[in-house]
């Protein structure tokens, strides 16, 4: 560990995330959906954790994220939050929570904050929505936008493919990351945008911007945690970094628990009472 924050034992704010920002400091951010995973995470010295609505897919097993429920997000974002000593905890929004009734909204937003305990929201969409977000952000709760890639509409674009390629397309993204700064967020993700286009935003406003197949020129990088650590080995896009092959290491732990239980190997007298 050699960054002062990692060294650094306080609870990560949303404040202290600005003034890395600031310094250039880089932030660390992985997803997390149970009690064991958090603590493992939060103990490595990662600045947040985000129970994202990727639990549907990597823990549910759904195509899309859009099933997840306010009470399955609950559920997980419970579990970390008993786990989680540093980091900031991040929450998300599931689909068709916060789409332009902001009263509904703030209602969903109370309600997650209250039941899971966690220090702040992230919510998917710009400008359609920004009348949600302030009312949210209004109510006491700190918001991370998420722009770019936003899985909960993956109906609309019918595929997972880079984001704001075009110039239209990235003109209303840097003017929704600009809304988004004025409405109050404290940070923003952006998902699978070129990198350039992402290094322009992450100059053009002055809160924290989170890339995840975004390049390197924003504050700080978010991956899903069964993804970086190979647990999922048929995700494999370009933007993805894989530090360990856990499918493989788990797949040949159980393999030798099984045939150690076949063999009658397991359990010998030291493991017996
Ligand atoms: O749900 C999630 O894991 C996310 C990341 C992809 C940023 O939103």
């Amino acid at each position: 560990m050699s960054t002062a924050i990692q060294e650094d034992k306080r609870k990560v704010t949303t404040h202290r995330l600005k003034e890395m920002k600031d310094r250039g400091e880089k932030i660390s951010m992985l997803t997390a959906y149970d009690f064991s995973m958090a603590s493992i995470i939060d103990q490595a010295g990662m600045d947040v954790i985000l129970v994202g609505d990727s639990a549907a897919n990597v823990m549910a097993g759904t195509v899309t994220t859009l099933p997840m429920t306010i009470e399955q997000i609950i559920y997980h974002g419970v579990s970390v939050m008993r786990a989680v000593k540093r980091a900031l905890v991040v929450v998300d929004m599931p689909f068709g929570t916060c789409s332009g009734n902001p009263m509904k909204s703030l209602d969903a937003a109370i309600q997650i904050m209250k039941e899971t305990g966690a220090d702040t929201l992230k919510i998917e969409g710009g400008e359609e929505i920004i009348e949600d977000i302030k009312k949210i952000i209004g109510a006491g709760i700190p918001v991370m936008g998420h722009l770019g890639l936003m899985p909960q509409s993956i109906n609309k674009y019918g595929t997972y493919t880079v984001r704001a390629k075009e110039k239209e397309e990235a003109d209303k993204l840097i003017s929704d990351a600009l809304l988004l700064e004025e409405a109050g967020c404290y940070a923003i993700t952006l998902e699978k945008i070129p990198a350039k286009l992402a290094g322009e935003i992450t100059k053009k406003v002055s809160i924290p911007i989170i890339g995840i197949g975004a390049g390197p020129q924003v504050d700080g990088q978010v991956l899903v945690m069964h993804d970086m650590l190979g647990i999922n080995n048929s995700f494999s896009p370009k933007f993805l970094r894989k530090y360990e092959n856990l499918n493989e290491i788990i797949t040949n732990a159980v393999k030798h628990y099984i045939s150690d239980v076949k063999s009658k190997d397991f359990p010998n007298e030291r493991e017996s009472y």
